[in-house]
């Protein structure tokens, strides 16, 4: 069910994003976040470091899952996940390191990783994931036909999504082709989902998500069988509904 809320801007979303996180937080300090990355959740990564900034949250408890990690990036490779979260969010919060989580695996046949996770994931339950969504209707990096059954699973990227993340890479030659990702039926199984979506090109596949057939050739329209989806966009995000 989705509780679809229209904002002017992007800051807008950010804040209303972190106002529902902050809320949680009030009343639950051992909260179980999914993270995601990508540009659009950084504005709530921002307003979420204000607010540990100002004591008016604290992470020491919290436990985070990532969704999703390139495959064949070298370690502490600048465009990894795991820097991106270190550099936009984990380093700059109260958060123990050890109490946050990425996928790992060593290449695209790495199986055992993708239980690994499945079964770290398997002792929590995530209050909060947040998600972004692919100008193709990707989430994590669930591409278009991904079983609606999937868990953590290994995935080979679909062109157009490593054209749309080519900007963070020098050339598209550097942009993995695989990544590991947490499988459709594992985002699912969040207890509250908060999806974020700015600007015109995620507006065709927020209306499909919203209006069209659940099929999976449009991985997030199986959100529309989730209990608990608030859908925060901004204007453009929206302007196809
Ligand atoms: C990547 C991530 C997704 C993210 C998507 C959209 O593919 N794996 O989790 O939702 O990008 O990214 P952006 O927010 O930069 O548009």
């Amino acid at each position: 069910m989705f509780n679809i809320i229209i904002k002017e801007d992007y800051r807008q979303i950010s804040e209303a994003a972190n106002e529902i996180v902050r809320e949680l937080l009030a009343k639950k300090q051992d909260a179980i976040f999914g993270l995601a990355t990508g540009s659009t959740p950084l504005g709530l990564y921002s307003a979420m470091i204000a607010d540990n900034e100002q004591n008016i949250t604290d992470y020491q408890k919290v436990v985070t899952f990532n969704l999703d990690e390139y495959i064949g990036l070298p370690d502490k490779h600048p465009q990894s996940y795991k820097s991106f979260m270190e550099e936009n969010l984990f380093s700059k919060i109260n958060i123990k390191l050890g109490n946050t989580h990425l996928p790992l695996a060593r290449d695209s046949q790495d199986l055992r990783a993708c239980q690994d996770y499945e079964e770290l994931l398997a002792d929590y339950v995530i209050d909060i994931q947040v998600l972004g969504i692919g100008a193709n209707g990707h989430i994590g990096f669930n591409e278009p036909g991904t079983a609606f059954d999937s868990f953590t699973h290994i995935v080979e990227l679909a062109k157009r999504t490593r054209l749309d993340n080519q900007r963070f890479f020098s050339s598209l030659d550097e942009v993995p082709t695989h990544a590991i990702t947490m499988g459709i039926a594992t985002i699912m199984k969040a207890k509250k989902i908060i999806l974020l979506a700015s600007g015109e090109n995620k507006a065709q596949a927020v209306f499909e998500m919203i209006n069209g057939p659940i099929v999976e050739e449009m991985p997030a329209s199986i959100l529309q069988k989730h209990p608990n989806v608030i859908v925060l966009l901004d204007k453009a995000a929206a302007s196809k509904l």
